[in-house]
């Protein structure tokens, strides 16, 4: 072809969807989906001590802080516009035992890191997980007998556990251990106890997924989990499973729902929303934060850019809301980008 015959060729379109995008202004006014920091939950682990802060070393970024310094991080958080925080502990391995028994005091460091965070940054939503695995000397989420995950034994300490995090301030009670029962078991133990405000955001559809390893080696359940957690997370093949677990969890009590991991789940972020109009959220989960931190110090991508685009796929899949690692600096971002 001459550059004539291609300079000069004019196609007969009614419609070209390019229009809308010649511009910033133009793209902005017709986006249909945004990303706020109202929309961001940051996952913080606590450790003992003062002062301490250690790297996770499959999380570049992340860090295991005492309780001090995350009510520090916290408040910054806040002043960010991040509505709420995950607490995450890892406990000292002495204290784990075969009935989690650390789970249940009330001067555990979840529940003093709840009462810190409380007073240094009393605005934000302090959210915490109920599941045995850090507390358990064999790193499962609930109590063992033989190669047995138990259910409804497993489901009484978790009432007892929800009780202890909700004296100690929590807000929202995470219930992440898939046994079934338990956000029923949650909510009459809260009521009974006077919590009747205290929310419950279910991880509803948790799947048994190979994207939680570097959480593990931050709460340090990697080497000490006996087995996998195959028999009570979800199959990563099923989808209407996850919509009749959502369906259980919202008929005992649960406020919001979960989904996770992330990314590889957005369908059925998307269809939770659509099914049950009820918040949902999803959690971006450590090696899903893991992928895009080592891609982008290779230099393979750009990791602010595949930061924020993950980030804005949540929402554009019908989350209300995203569970991240991170979670400061993308509300930073937002923050400079105003
Ligand atoms: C366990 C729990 C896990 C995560 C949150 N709560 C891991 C697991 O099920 O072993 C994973 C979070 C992440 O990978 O970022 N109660």
């Amino acid at each position: 072809m001459t550059d004539r015959e291609i300079s000069s060729t004019r196609l007969p379109l009614v419609q070209r969807p390019r229009r809308n995008r010649k511009s910033d202004w133009s793209r902005r006014l017709v986006r249909e989906t945004t990303l706020d920091a109202s929309d961001l939950i940051w996952p913080i682990f606590v450790i003992e001590g003062e002062g301490r802060r250690e790297p996770v070393s499959s999380m570049p970024g992340v860090f295991r802080q005492s309780i001090d310094l995350a009510a520090q991080a916290v408040a910054e958080a806040a002043a960010l516009g991040v509505p709420a925080v995950a607490l995450f502990p890892n406990t000292d391995p002495k204290l784990r035992d075969e009935k989690a028994s650390v789970a249940l005091d009330p001067n555990n460091l979840v529940c003093r890191a709840c009462r810190a965070i409380k007073e240094t940054a009393p605005d934000i939503g302090v959210i915490t997980d109920v599941a045995l695995d850090p507390y358990t000397s064999h790193g499962h989420d609930g109590l063992l007998s033989g190669d047995e995950i138990l259910n409804d034994e497993t489901v009484a300490v978790l009432a007892a556990q929800a009780v202890t995090q909700a004296r100690a301030g929590a807000d929202i009670i995470a219930p992440s251990d898939m046994m079934d029962g338990r956000v029923g078991a949650i909510r009459s133990a809260l009521d009974a106890e006077g919590f009747q405000n205290v929310q419950i955001m279910s991880y509803a559809a948790k799947y048994a997924s190979a994207f939680y390893g570097p959480f593990r080696d931050a709460i340090g359940t990697n080497k000490t989990l006996r087995g996998d957690k195959r028999a009570y997370q979800m199959d990563p093949a099923n989808t209407d499973e996850a919509l009749r677990e959502v369906a259980l969890d919202l008929e005992q009590g649960a406020d919001m729902v979960m989904v996770k991991p992330g990314m590889p789940y957005l369908d059925i972020v998307h269809r939770i929303a659509e099914t049950f109009h009820t918040p949902t959220f999803a959690y971006q989960v450590s090696g899903e934060y893991a992928m895009i931190m080592a891609a982008g110090q290779n230099g393979w991508l750009d990791e602010e850019r595949a930061m924020m685009e993950s980030l804005l796929a949540f929402k554009r899949a019908g989350a209300a809301g995203v569970l991240t690692y991170f979670a400061p600096r993308a509300a930073e971002l937002l923050r400079d980008a105003k």
